[in-house]
């Protein structure tokens, strides 16, 4: 099979700023950035709706079985913070399922304004709100996957990588 490829600069790059500190979740974090680097493609290359939507289809369904892994960790290790994060999640999918919604019935094109959006949402969920519980997790014994930094720190190495470097 020949396909035409060409090369997209990744929408997302992974980069230590963007670790939890946590292997199993960070492991999951990167299928949702390559998801997104995907959808990135996709509309770059001009893939067309059906495949763009595949992915689209395919980051709702990991991101609702990714969120259902932290929740119930959150659960077994009694973390406070569950009900409030529980909320946050419920929002970033209905924000993710009204976007798919629109594309479905036509309401909206593909193009790339849903990429900045797409980048903001998962930043928001990993930045802002995973990183609030990360330091819980690590405390109750979830086993690490890198030298902890403060979440402080990781925002700002995060927000001054132009995703360019590799
Ligand atoms: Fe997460």
């Amino acid at each position: 099979m020949s396909q035409h490829h060409e090369t997209v600069a990744p929408l997302v790059e992974w980069t230590q700023s963007l670790s939890v500190g946590i292997q199993e979740i960070d492991d999951q974090h990167r299928v949702l950035v390559d998801l997104l680097n995907q959808i990135n493609e996709a509309i770059h290359v001009d893939h067309g709706s059906d495949v763009t939507n595949a992915i689209l289809k395919d980051l709702v369904d990991y991101t609702k079985i990714h969120f259902a892994v932290e929740e119930s960790l959150m659960r077994v290790l009694g973390y406070p913070g569950y009900e409030e994060h529980k909320d946050r999640h419920q929002e970033l999918i209905h924000e993710v399922e009204t976007l798919q919604d629109k594309l479905l019935t036509g309401q909206k094109g593909l193009s790339f304004e849903l990429l900045p959006f797409l980048k903001m949402w998962l930043m928001r969920h990993i930045m802002s709100e995973d990183m609030s519980y990360a330091p819980f997790f690590l405390e109750k014994g979830v086993i690490a996957s890198s030298p902890h930094l403060s979440p402080g720190r990781r925002l700002w190495q995060f927000m001054t990588s132009s995703g360019r470097h590799r």
